[in-house]
């Protein structure tokens, strides 16, 4: 037995192997992420990364044959411990840690209902009234702030919210305490669209207060970017911001903002972005929310799970759009696979509004699993018709009057790609129409809308 110093038990040495191989697995999955855990888990108990936990050992090691005998056993059980760990540690972060955004975002913003009147009072009320009208459980969760909620920096640069946001961890705290998520704005340049304090020179830093305070997305604005970078640094520019997110190890929605420049679509995803608008601001009457919206044919192929096209947040209950607009609205963002963005008056919709957001087949559309964003399929004039192939293997058929006055549209199944002989189903209506063969003649009122699912 060997001479000098005193022996450790087994048990005492314990704790210091189970934290070792907690710190271990935590490094790793920060360093490397989760799918590193698992491929270090496959891989020999000699690893590099597990002989990592050897200090912890040494440590309490004694030089005589006996402890030379207790360290070879406690390295083969810290060994063994550091896989049981990472497994149950994986699992549970596997559990936590879906990919953000697998079906395109839902929730509400702002900006249209109140642009830089926005408040603390007026962000909860909105959270209250997603949750009491059903809102939420027809799917939507973010509660985003845009525009003007920004205050001062302090001298060690720290932004700090305005007057009208007394603590913003708390206004977070209180949507979370809804079971929902919570959004923030700012720009990259070094002021946002309306002039408040931008993220330029802070980007890290900001990310690091959104993940304080608790934030789920981040819309992130050009504006005055142009001013500081040229349109060449646009991705890098966007590429710091969404590498700050990541690296503050809060999931958050990354939602960019730039109107469509330099085409986003092609990058958005390479930089971290989960959401990109195609489209300059879309707030106006149904010309300028068909403009956009119509224009987003051949972009299908950029949108998918985990990053989605953004023609911009849904008109419907702002006040601009007639009934048929509306649903001309809804029904072309769930064909698109858009994230639907409610930008009304919560607390004071109609019951129109509300069943136009909420109609669950026609959410369904527009968060089908398989992600894929539709396309123009046949167009006569001002009479479209668009398709979005569903994971069940049917299709969402939109056939959209944009003409001004009501007009018959005949959708030719084998035209569209679809069998000659199918059942169809009314969603807006929520009715079987029974057996067609060849095609489907359905009237369709002026700037409205006639929503099928083809099977
Ligand atoms: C830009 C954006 C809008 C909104 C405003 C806020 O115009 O495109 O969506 O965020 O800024 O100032």
């Amino acid at each position: 037995m060997g001479a000098a110093g005193p022996y450790y038990e087994p048990r005492s040495v314990m704790p210091v192997i189970l934290s070792g191989a907690k710190d271990l697995c935590g490094f790793m999955k920060r360093q490397y992420g989760f799918f590193a855990v698992l491929r270090i888990m496959g891989r020999s108990l000699d690893s590099v990364e597990s002989r990592l936990l050897m200090p912890a050992v040494f440590l309490y090691r004694r030089r005589s044959t006996h402890s030379m005998r207790l360290t070879r056993q406690l390295w083969i059980s810290s060994a063994i411990i550091t896989v049981l760990i990472c497994a149950s540690t994986a699992a549970h972060a596997g559990a936590q840690e879906t990919p953000l955004a697998q079906t395109p975002p839902m929730g509400w913003n702002d900006w249209y209902q109140y642009k830089c009147t926005i408040s603390d009072a007026i962000v909860r009320a909105n959270a209250d009234a997603l949750v009491s009208t059903g809102m939420k459980a027809a799917g939507y969760t973010y509660i985003s702030i845009d525009d003007c909620w920004q205050g001062q920096r302090d001298a060690e640069g720290n932004i700090h919210p305005n007057s009208r946001f007394p603590d913003m961890k708390a206004l977070a705290d209180y949507v979370h305490s809804k079971g929902l998520k919570f959004g923030i704005y700012s720009s990259p340049g070094p002021k946002t669209c309306a002039g408040y304090e931008g993220s330029y020179g802070h980007e890290e830093q900001d990310a690091r207060t959104y993940a304080r305070w608790g934030v789920d997305l981040l819309k992130y604005d050009w504006c005055s970017a142009s001013k500081v970078y040229t349109p060449d640094q646009m991705q890098a520019a966007y590429k710091k911001m969404g590498d700050a997110l990541k690296s503050t190890g809060r999931p958050i929605l990354y939602s960019l903002c730039q109107y469509g420049l330099e085409g986003v679509w092609r990058w958005g995803a390479s930089v971290g972005g989960n959401m990109w608008r195609t489209t300059d601001d879309i707030g106006g009457d149904y010309n300028r929310v068909t403009m956009f919206g119509f224009m987003q044919d051949g972009l299908a192929p950029f949108a998918g799970p985990g990053h989605w096209n953004d023609p911009d947040i849904l008109q419907v209950g702002i006040g601009k759009l007639d009934h048929d607009e509306e649903m001309t609205q809804m029904s072309l963002w769930c064909i698109l696979a858009a994230p639907l963005q409610a930008g009304n008056d919560l607390a004071h919709m109609s019951k129109d509004t509300l069943d136009i957001l909420t109609n669950p087949e026609v959410v369904a559309v527009d968060q089908d699993a398989e992600g894929v964003e539709g396309h123009r399929a046949w167009q006569e004039g001002p009479l479209e018709i668009w398709v979005k192939p569903l994971a069940d293997g049917s299709s969402a058929v939109g056939l959209f009057n944009r003409g001004i006055g009501p007009m018959p549209i005949t959708v030719r199944f084998q035209d569209i790609g679809l069998p000659d002989s199918v059942g169809i189903r009314d969603l807006w209506a929520r009715k079987d129409l029974g057996k067609f063969d060849g095609s489907y003649t359905a009237t369709v009122p002026r700037h409205g809308v006639v929503l099928l699912k083809v099977k």
